[in-house]
């Protein structure tokens, strides 16, 4: 691709600074696009688990929590998917495979940080990666567990319409189900999906318990390398620019 970003390493100056472009546009609109979503969530989410500690009672307060969060949620999604497809076809900066797990890399990495060497980097460092693996998983993970929760809990597409019509008891119009309101449902069927709604729930949580940790790992490793090691991290994207003052490793 014209754009493919490793390819045209560009050098802006003459110096023994040499700027790359690193991180297309999509990649670096994705990164902050997915972290306020994140956040967004995790505040929601927050809120949804403590609600009853923060004085918010009521069916519709409830249900009204859950909907928001599944609308930022579908923004969450479809960025989300837009980056895999992107990591299949776009620039060399921003294929998946660059993400996978390198463990004889992270050796190679962690004996030159033992010498005392800096070594330098385009893209993540290969400890870095791990994290970033992590998180992708785990965001699919979330994705595809909240979705089958907005589908079960609250009828909310893309899985709701067939939820309310299967749980819907005969002659009732699966679209006149509500959330939380056994009006015209079939108990019996509902006790049949109950395992997976449930399975889905937990899987849902522990997937973002797990992701705010590594969260945190993540922006203490950045800053920790931006100070010690590879400085101009955090600016590269935004800018989708990286000074090194000698040749990446990658
Ligand atoms: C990184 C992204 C996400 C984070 C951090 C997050 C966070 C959370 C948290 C903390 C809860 C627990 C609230 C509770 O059990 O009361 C929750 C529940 C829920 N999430 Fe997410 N979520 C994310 C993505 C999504 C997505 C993409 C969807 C669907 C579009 C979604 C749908 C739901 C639903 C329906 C519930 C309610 C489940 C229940 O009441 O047990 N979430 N989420």
């Amino acid at each position: 691709m014209a754009q493919d970003q490793d390819a045209s390493r560009e050098q802006v100056s003459c110096e023994q600074v040499k700027v790359y472009r690193v991180w297309d546009r999509p990649t670096r609109l994705f990164h902050w696009i997915n972290v306020s979503c994140v956040m967004a969530l995790i505040f929601i989410g927050a809120i949804m688990l403590f609600k009853g500690e923060l004085g918010i009672s009521g069916l519709e307060a409830k249900v009204k929590l859950k909907e928001l969060h599944v609308v930022v949620g579908y923004l969450f999604a479809v960025n989300l998917v837009v980056r895999l497809v992107w990591g299949c076809i776009g620039s060399n900066s921003a294929r998946l495979s660059k993400m996978l797990p390198n463990f004889s890399a992270v050796l190679a990495y962690k004996a030159k940080l033992k010498q005392g060497a800096s070594p330098q980097y385009l893209h993540h460092n290969p400890v870095g990666n791990l994290a970033v693996f992590a998180m992708m998983v785990l965001l699919v993970t979330i994705m595809f567990t909240g979705l089958i929760r907005a589908g079960t809990d609250i009828y909310y597409p893309p899985l709701g319409g067939l939820v309310s019509d299967y749980i819907a008891a005969n002659g009732v119009d699966g679209a006149s189900l509500k959330p939380y309101d056994e009006t015209g449902v079939d108990n019996q069927k509902v006790a049949q999906i109950k395992p997976f709604k449930s399975l889905a729930g937990e899987v849902h949580v522990y997937s973002v318990y797990l992701l705010i940790l590594i969260i945190l790992v993540h922006i203490a490793g950045v800053i920790v390398a931006e100070i010690k090691h590879q400085p101009g991290l955090v600016s590269a994207m935004i800018s989708g620019k990286k000074r090194l003052n000698r040749p990446p490793e990658d």
